[in-house]
């Protein structure tokens, strides 16, 4: 997309506090974008700031719940010149199919799926008609191949991944991609609640728990979050004029 007539590149990172999505942000601000971050509490997107901010650098934040029609459409009113728009916003859960309930199910859906398709359906047009845009979806590998206990995740994370390809096909040729992120198990909050939920079921200590998921992946070890942060840098550099559509996966080398 080469240098921004306004000078900084403009983004939005959806889910922008914690974890994998303030590593994004660090990462996009170090590379020189004006980065607005939401969230839905106040206290994490105050202590994201907060942390930059002791680097010498600076972020935006809107506290805005992914899940929210109306209040993503504002959003995007108000940012109406958005080159970057990260979706990382994701909540996970682990359960036996006959114990998912429905109240899970739609949690999983409306986080994960639902609110990627609010987001891309607020910022790519108008990426679209500006003739430049790059969109990036953090989901997981499991939205590639189905695993034990995790149905509502796979199946949210399975949408977002086809609603990735099905945007990218329509605005192929158009200066904008849409693009998936795929990481398998990353060192984040997350990881820790499924780690906790690994040792309640099971009964094995922190550490059995740790190399149970560690053995999952052929990288051996969880994935840092600055690594998800790296794969997203090149997704919405101007290297990747004709990288669309895919869904990168990061665990270093399975079969999905
Ligand atoms: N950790 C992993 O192993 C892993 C692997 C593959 C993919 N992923 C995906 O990577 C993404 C980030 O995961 P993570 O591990 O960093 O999770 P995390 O530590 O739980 O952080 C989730 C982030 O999303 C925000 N968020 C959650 N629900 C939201 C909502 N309704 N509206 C706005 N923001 C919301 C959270 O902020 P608030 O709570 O303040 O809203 C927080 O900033 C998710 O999409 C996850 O599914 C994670």
């Amino acid at each position: 997309m080469g240098e921004h007539p306004r000078g900084a590149r403009q983004a939005v990172v959806v889910g922008g506090s914690r974890g994998i999505g303030r590593a994004i942000v660090r990462r996009l601000v170090t590379d020189g974008l004006d980065v607005l971050a939401t969230g839905r509490s106040p206290d994490a997107l105050g202590a994201l700031r907060g942390g930059l901010v002791d680097d010498g650098l600076s972020v935006r934040t809107a506290v805005v719940d992914a899940t929210d029609e109306e209040a993503t459409a504002a959003l995007a009113e108000a940012e109406p010149e958005v080159d970057v728009l990260v979706y990382n916003a994701g909540t996970s859960s682990a359960a036996p199919l006959q114990r998912t309930s429905v109240d899970v199910w739609r949690r999983e859906v409306d986080v994960n799926a639902t609110g990627a398709f609010l987001a891309l359906r607020a910022f790519v047009p108008g990426m679209v008609a500006r003739g430049h845009g790059r969109a990036v979806v953090v989901a997981s590998t499991a939205g590639l191949s189905g695993s034990p206990y995790v149905s509502a995740y796979a199946a949210a994370k399975h949408a977002a991944v086809g609603l990735v390809r099905a945007v990218a096909a329509e605005v192929a040729g158009r200066g904008v991609t849409v693009n998936a992120v795929c990481p398998h198990f990353v060192r984040t909050d997350m990881t820790a609640a499924t780690l906790e939920r690994i040792e309640a079921a099971t009964g094995r200590d922190a550490d059995e728990a740790r190399a149970e998921l560690e053995r999952s992946s052929r990288l051996g070890r969880l994935l840092e979050p600055d690594e998800v942060a790296d794969a997203v840098a090149y997704l919405v550099s101007d290297l990747t004029v004709a990288v669309n559509g895919h869904a990168l996966v990061l665990d270093g080398g399975g079969h999905w």
